[in-house]
């Protein structure tokens, strides 16, 4: 009898490694802006959708701009970042993902995408994933951005799932808490250092299968 009943996914730096591309996209804007954004700068948007995160570029860089402004440099952002996706291939799943859904799959957990971002379902189309997925839920279909609950709570009701028999895999700080703030287990994906409220972490999905397996899912290893 398994103890966990679905599985959530984040998707930008858990399934692909396109954090790294929300990242880079945002900096050449940013240049182009006249601000720095680092790598440090970087944690505290990584996760929130598109609007939040701007927000709180223009926050951390003290500038201001008019309502259209704003919407415009969205729109050039997004079309950095769809420009730096566009070669993404399958071949960029990360080490391990695809044996753990294969792993859900045959023990029917229930699968879910929970990511803030509106091209989410154009990224797994591109990465062959789409079939695993029980229920995808992207930056299209919340109105709170993590750390608010709403989109793990939202996938959970859809999966008829208690959020206690809920298990989450993210590697933002925003994510981590959303999942907290659902009363989710959750794991953190990343520099165990860095992220903080998760009460397992690992460096990628390599380390994962076994503690999963006797943890999770009740089984001798
Ligand atoms: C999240 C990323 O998954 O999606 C964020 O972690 C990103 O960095 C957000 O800003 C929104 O993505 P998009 O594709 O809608 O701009
Ligand atoms: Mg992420």
């Amino acid at each position: 009898m398994s103890l966990i009943k679905a599985v959530m996914f984040d998707l930008d730096g858990v399934i692909v490694d396109t954090s790294n591309h929300h990242y880079l996209s945002w900096k050449k804007l940013c240049l182009e802006l006249g601000y720095n954004l680092t790598e440090t700068g970087n944690e505290f948007i990584k996760g929130l959708s598109r609007e939040d995160s701007f927000l709180k570029i223009i926050d951390m860089a003290n500038i201001s701009f008019s309502e259209e402004k704003f919407k415009e440099y969205l729109i050039k952002k997004n079309s950095y970042y769809l420009n730096l996706i566009g070669t993404i291939t399958p071949k960029n799943i990360l080490p391990g993902v695809q044996s753990l859904l294969g792993y859900l799959k045959k023990k029917s957990v229930k699968i879910s995408l929970c990511s803030s971002s509106k091209n989410a379902k154009l990224v797994l189309k591109k990465l062959d994933l789409i079939s695993f997925f029980d229920f995808i839920i992207d930056g299209n279909d919340i109105k709170m951005s993590k750390p608010n609950p709403e989109i793990f709570l939202t996938a959970s009701k859809k999966l008829k799932t208690e959020p206690r028999d809920c298990l989450v895999f993210e590697d933002s700080q925003s994510g981590i808490d959303a999942a907290n703030n659902a009363g989710m287990i959750v794991v953190g994906i990343g520099n165990k250092n860095k992220l903080k409220n998760s009460e397992y972490c690992f460096p990628d999905f390599l380390k994962i299968p076994d503690h999963l397996k006797k943890h999770f899912f009740n089984e001798e290893i």
